[in-house]
């Protein structure tokens, strides 16, 4: 279960946010946490957590290059030492900050070069949706990404659905139409890898809360969430936590 904190809280508040998860998080669950807050509160968050948490950090975005003139950006190398994932493709970086297909997949690549597990995000906007474009979009931006790599970087691939019409809008997708964007990935990643063994995890994303968190994660194929607005709020991030506990 990740948490994408998007571009809020500081330094302060971050801390304060993952001391209330770590006294709310049912000891012994045995559901992956990780958190993404801002490339600002990494460092923050990594000490409250301490040197022995199971929680895992990651970061929202990262360049492609390993250094250089690109004013503002930050680097997966910057980021080895402090995070284990990183979150490429959303659909904000891709619609307002203009990420194309191949440039999510340089950054998916030069994430798993620099040694971190990439968390690629897809999903269609309500347009495409409504044209029945759902399997074709999918299809397009996890091909993008996937296809060429070696099978074992693949396997390091952890895939997020986010339907573009589900985010922030309080309008979750169905656990049928969850299982579907499954199975379409699902394929993507047998093609990627030559053969019919489907090992990368599918997390859906798009107004999951802890209402609608237990049904989604009953979906075939579906293995955890990516939350955005609910990670905010420890309580329902927490209860979130537990419902895919189960
Ligand atoms: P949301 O965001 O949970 O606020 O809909 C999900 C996401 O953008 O990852």
């Amino acid at each position: 279960m990740a948490g994408n904190w998007k571009m809020n809280k500081t330094a302060a508040e971050a801390a304060q946010l993952v001391q209330e998860i770590l006294e709310q998080l049912h000891a012994g669950a045995k559901v992956e946490v990780l958190l993404l807050p801002p490339f600002t509160d990494l460092d923050k968050v990594r000490e409250v957590l301490g040197p022995n948490s199971t929680v895992l950090l990651g970061a929202q975005n990262c360049h492609w290059e390993p250094e250089g003139a690109f004013t503002g950006e930050i680097s997966t190398a910057m980021l080895a030492g402090l995070c284990e994932y990183v979150l490429v493709g959303h659909s904000e970086r891709r619609q307002l900050f203009g990420e194309s297909d191949q440039i999510v997949r340089r950054k998916l690549v030069a994430v798993l070069e620099a040694g971190m597990l990439p968390l690629l995000a897809v999903g269609e906007t309500q347009q495409e949706h409504d044209q029945g474009l759902l399997e074709a979009v999918l299809v397009r931006q996890a091909r993008a990404a996937l296809l060429g790599l070696r099978p074992e970087q693949v396997a390091r691939c952890t895939i997020a659905y986010e339907p573009v019409w589900a985010i922030g809008t309080g309008r979750a997708a169905s656990p049928t139409d969850g299982a579907r964007a499954a199975a379409i990935l699902a394929q993507v990643v047998a093609e990627a890898v030559g053969r019919d063994e489907p090992q990368v995890r599918i997390l859906y994303g798009g107004s999951v809360t802890p209402e609608t968190a237990a049904d989604l994660m009953g979906a075939r194929g579906i293995s955890g969430a990516l939350v955005g607005g609910a990670s905010l709020r420890a309580g329902d991030f927490c209860r979130i936590v537990a419902a895919a506990s189960g």
